[in-house]
């Protein structure tokens, strides 16, 4: 049942070429020029009107949200908050009649988003649903929504989930910029053929695979680990962590690069792995520069980078690989060395991949 995998992650993770594109079927009509999404397309004024949209979820799936920020405030021009979901329904937050909710769960089980979903509702919000389970609580809870088409994921580590929901979000994103007349059309159209190259990417990126294992081997001790990225790819950061505290038990934390020397960068020695998220496009140059601040107080760089890159690989002492994209769909592919190399990481250690320590695949209880 592991297709020959020797954990349902790695399975799952080698899945990602082929769940993305069952996420995106039916709905990104290249040929067309357009995106269909039923839940969407028929809630369309709802969303046209939204002052604001508000995301809430838990985990890997509230970093799934910090990347649609980015992406639905660009291509839309909508302002968006993420909450966790944990906070946001203890905290009277403020919800408004013509706010959008969009909540975010792989298994549609999540206690404290299905609680925030019930707040939202009581309050008159509209709410939208992103779920991969069919059928589960969270899905028959909202309004209207569109499913991640990842399959059942095993591993309690999130992976093919989480580049299934950036789709799903990057659709909608498209979806309203389309509408809104935010985005040009030649701009438009451009997204829609480049997320349609996505999965040969992703197959491109899963290449990868031998050199994270030979980073793992080196780095596989290390008891503290800090990772980087900017803009699009800072949430990108916070999920390469989380996947490393998840499975390996190293403590690791993402930070936005430029946040590093406001107090992190105190942590750096000989003995701190830095793995900076270092693509050719938005802010390389001052990723650039964080990274040689790193250099000259000694810290370990394993930086990823787009195939052909010349100035990072002089400074780093390791670098992956990824293909070109455009920026805001980087994401989907920084993301795949970093789950990688995490699975590597524990694999070496000898600990449960699948079903890590103290974990559950679904928290139903707050
Ligand atoms: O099923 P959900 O997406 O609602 O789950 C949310 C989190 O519990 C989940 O993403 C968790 O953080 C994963 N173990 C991360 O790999």
């Amino acid at each position: 049942e592991k297709g020959g995998y020797d954990h349902f992650m790695l399975k799952e993770i080698y899945e990602q070429p082929s769940v993305i594109k069952d996420t995106y079927r039916g709905r990104l009509l290249v040929n067309d020029g357009i995106i269909k999404m039923s839940g969407v397309d028929d809630n369309l004024e709802k969303f046209l009107n939204a002052k604001r949209i508000l995301i809430v979820a838990c985990g890997t799936s509230w970093h799934a949200g910090l990347v649609a920020e980015y992406i639905i405030e660009e291509f839309s021009r909508i302002p968006v908050e993420v909450e966790y979901a944990s906070e946001f329904r203890y905290r009277n937050p403020i919800i408004n009649k013509d706010d959008v909710v969009i909540a975010i769960s792989q298994s549609g089980e999540t206690a404290d988003t299905l609680a925030a979903i019930k707040l939202a509702k009581e309050n008159g919000a509209f709410v939208f649903g992103v779920c991969n389970v069919v059928g589960s609580s969270i899905s028959r809870e909202t309004h209207a929504g569109a499913y991640t088409h990842a399959g059942p994921e095993i591993g309690v580590a999130s992976t093919k989930a989480f580049t299934t929901q950036i789709t799903i979000l990057t659709l909608i994103a498209l979806r309203l910029a389309k509408a809104k007349g935010t985005m040009s059309n030649s701009d438009y159209q451009r997204y829609l053929l480049e997320l349609e190259l996505i999965p040969e990417k992703v197959q491109e990126a899963l290449l990868t695979n031998d050199v994270t294992k030979q980073i793992a081997e080196i780095y596989k001790d290390a008891t503290n680990c800090l990772y980087l990225g900017r803009g699009y790819n800072f949430p990108v950061a916070l999920e390469g962590a989380l996947k490393l505290k998840e499975i390996s038990y190293i403590h690791a934390e993402g930070y936005p690069a430029a946040e590093m020397k406001h107090g992190p960068i105190a942590l750096i020695d000989e003995h701190m792995p830095v793995i900076v998220i270092a693509p050719n496009k938005g802010h390389y140059d001052k990723v650039v520069s964080n990274i040689q601040e790193i250099k000259s107080r000694s810290g370990k760089i394993i930086a990823v980078v787009t195939k052909g890159d010349t100035q990072v690989k002089e400074l780093a002492d390791h670098v992956i690989e990824i293909p070109e994209a455009t920026e805001a769909l980087t994401p989907l592919l920084t993301t795949i060395p970093l789950q990688l190399l995490s699975y590597h990481i524990a694999v070496l250690r000898g600990c449960n991949v699948d079903q890590p320590r103290n974990l559950a695949k679904s928290v139903t209880v707050e």
